[in-house]
């Protein structure tokens, strides 16, 4: 091999070894979901409905007649039926826009894509 041959295949390789390595930094800057940020998150957004056993019966349900009440996140079968996309709109545009209860309000604004994430997480293991 020529010896310029040779210096362009060392420049393919290094540049080759620089995008795989910018690729994995990308990977693991999308974190894993976390169940336990997604606690702390509903602690402070969702439990005076939801609940902070998730049953849908924290203490504004009948403060502020919840009607309907919010859903059971322990009721298996219930949350097999509501894949992770229609958790994901329905936290971040509210229930109007899914064609449920608008007093569910729309939290697009307030959270990260990375918290509704978190908070999905969360809202699973109620039911796992
Ligand atoms: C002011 C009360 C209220 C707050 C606060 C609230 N929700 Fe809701 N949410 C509701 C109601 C009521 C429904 C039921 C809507 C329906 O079935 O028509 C609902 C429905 C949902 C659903 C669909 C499944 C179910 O439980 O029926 C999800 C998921 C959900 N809320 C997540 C959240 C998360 C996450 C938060 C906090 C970031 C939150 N909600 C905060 C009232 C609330």
């Amino acid at each position: 091999m020529r010896q310029r041959d040779r210096s362009a295949l060392r420049t393919g390789l290094i540049a080759t070894l620089g995008a795989a390595i910018v690729a994995a930094a990308a990977i693991g800057a999308a974190r894993a979901a976390s169940a336990a940020a997604g606690h702390a998150l509903a602690l402070q957004y969702c439990v005076k409905c939801h609940g902070v056993d998730g049953k849908g019966d924290g203490p504004a349900v009948a403060a502020e007649h919840l009607s309907p009440p919010p859903g059971d996140w322990t009721d298996k079968e219930d949350m097999a039926e509501h894949p992770d996309v229609f958790l994901r709109n329905i936290i971040e545009q509210g229930g109007q826009a899914m064609d449920k209860s608008a007093q569910m309000p729309a939290f697009g604004k307030k959270l990260t894509p990375a918290q509704v994430n978190d908070l999905i997480a969360y809202i699973r293991t109620f039911s796992r």
